[in-house]
């Protein structure tokens, strides 16, 4: 994998290495004052704010001590550890390509971008995400489908995707709602034997298996998100894109305006080019990140699993918990094929039983005070849609499930960073909830 990454075409990492004057960062350095900012902005004082205040006075005495006999780095976009980050997430994922860019949407337009997305092409996204899945799409006058969800899981139904292709349908983006597998190997037969492109959108999902397949590698491309909300992130904002597909090659200048550091036009630097698709050539923009999110997320990898074994664990005991519970219909857990990330707990309940749906469980819920994180929205429910001229009622009547969750069976609930008090707390209070709804009180 080294070697292959080795010979990757360069971006703008150029550095003037001991030259007498030297030419990389030729800004203002990030040094002792912002280096402390940065403390100041992510530590925030606890209960003893006398404590908090002098240890702060010692780490500003330890950095000016630090900074006086240490010198200030110069390069903090797209660098060394930006490339380590790179070759480390390539090798975990077992894939050939790998591209640190700002955020998972990022990622999605560059799958798009290679995949030669425009007006008039169609995209197969699930009902049910997030809104940067349907965005790139429209964007650029194509159209967004939206397929139907498996009601177990929340994820796209392979059988409502194969019923709405057309010759039109350019890309499938399935999205690991949660960190659970989408059902891929349907959806990889359908894109073959239609000749499209799988973008998987692992926004949730790094580190989850598909039949032994990383999450993301599956597709022709994949993108993983490191905002702050997700398993890990990389100081709040961060995406990885990767393909095993030869489009790799031009990650590079598929994340910096076509850049060619690799060839250079009469009497300049560098040559700018336009990407190579699978069909005309397109136009790259600016997905740089920087230096510090790489050195974040690197050291934030170093406990993923960790992480994902502590919220497998308190998924296993909220299973326990609720499968006794009639009306309660816990999130599926993991099975010889299938490794979740367990991002979002997925909690469904049955209406029938409980004599109420999502909507009067959720409020009681969190009126005895469990934060339910709000459940993604249909995207076709938003105005910008219908704004665009989508049928939101044809829609709906084209994804019966997602609409029957939405209103009726779905939320999700937290798992991380809690206590075990807090975990034990809010299982007592699910199932409460659902004894009292059941009991008419
Ligand atoms: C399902 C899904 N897809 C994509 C994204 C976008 O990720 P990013 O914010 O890194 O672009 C998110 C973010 O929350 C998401 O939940």
């Amino acid at each position: 994998m080294a070697d292959n990454q080795q010979e990757k075409k360069s971006d703008f990492r150029y550095a003037t290495g001991d030259a007498q004057v030297p030419w990389a960062a030729i800004g203002e350095h990030v040094w002792h004052q912002d280096l402390m900012g940065l403390v100041r902005l992510l530590v925030k004082p606890g209960e003893d704010e006398g404590a908090f205040n002098g240890a702060l006075a010692s780490v500003e005495e330890a950095l000016s001590e630090l900074c006086a006999c240490g010198q200030p780095v110069a390069k903090l976009s797209l660098g060394d550890t930006v490339k380590r980050l790179e070759d480390e997430v390539a090798e975990f994922l077992g894939c050939k390509y790998a591209c640190f860019v700002t955020n998972a949407t990022a990622g999605f337009q560059i799958g798009h971008q290679f995949a030669d997305l425009g007006p008039g092409d169609e995209v197969i996204l699930p009902g049910i995400t997030f809104i940067s899945t349907g965005i790139y799409p429209p964007l650029v006058g194509a159209k967004c489908v939206f397929a139907d969800i498996d009601p177990r899981t929340v994820n796209m139904d392979p059988e409502d995707v194969a019923r709405k292709v057309t010759d039109r349908t350019k890309v499938i983006m399935p999205v690991h709602i949660g960190g659970y597998p989408v059902d891929m190997d349907p959806i990889m037969e359908i894109a073959e034997e239609h000749d499209i492109v799988v973008i998987e959108d692992a926004a949730h999902a790094f580190g989850g298996r598909y039949k032994g397949q990383m999450l993301g590698t599956i597709g022709h491309f994949g993108s993983f998100s490191f905002h702050e909300v997700k398993n890990i992130n990389a100081f709040g904002e961060g995406g990885i894109v990767c393909t095993n597909t030869e489009f790799g090659e031009c990650f590079n200048q598929a994340r910096f305006c076509g850049v060619d550091m690799s060839r250079q036009i009469e009497n300049w630097l560098y040559d700018v080019v336009a990407l190579p698709t699978m069909g005309g050539p397109q136009v790259a923009g600016n997905h740089s990140s920087t230096e510090i999110q790489a050195a974040c997320l690197l050291g934030q990898m170093g406990r993923l699993q960790e992480i994902i074994r502590i919220r497998r664990e308190r998924a296993e005991y909220l299973h326990e918990r609720f499968e006794p519970v009639e009306g309660l219909v816990p999130a599926p857990l993991d099975t010889d094929d299938i490794q979740s990330t367990y991002h979002l707990y997925l909690l469904q309940v049955e209406p029938e039983a409980l004599g109420g749906d999502i909507r009067e469980f959720k409020q009681r819920l969190s009126d005895k005070g469990v934060t339910n994180i709000p459940h993604f929205a249909p995207l076709y429910h938003f105005t910008l849609y219908t704004q665009l001229g989508y049928d939101r009622e044809a829609i709906a009547q084209s994804c019966p499930n997602v609409e029957d969750v939405f209103w009726h069976r779905f939320t999700h609930l937290p798992l991380y960073p809690l206590t075990d008090e807090q975990v034990e707390l809010m299982a007592d209070l699910v199932i409460e909830t659902a004894e009292e709804m059941k009991g008419g009180r």
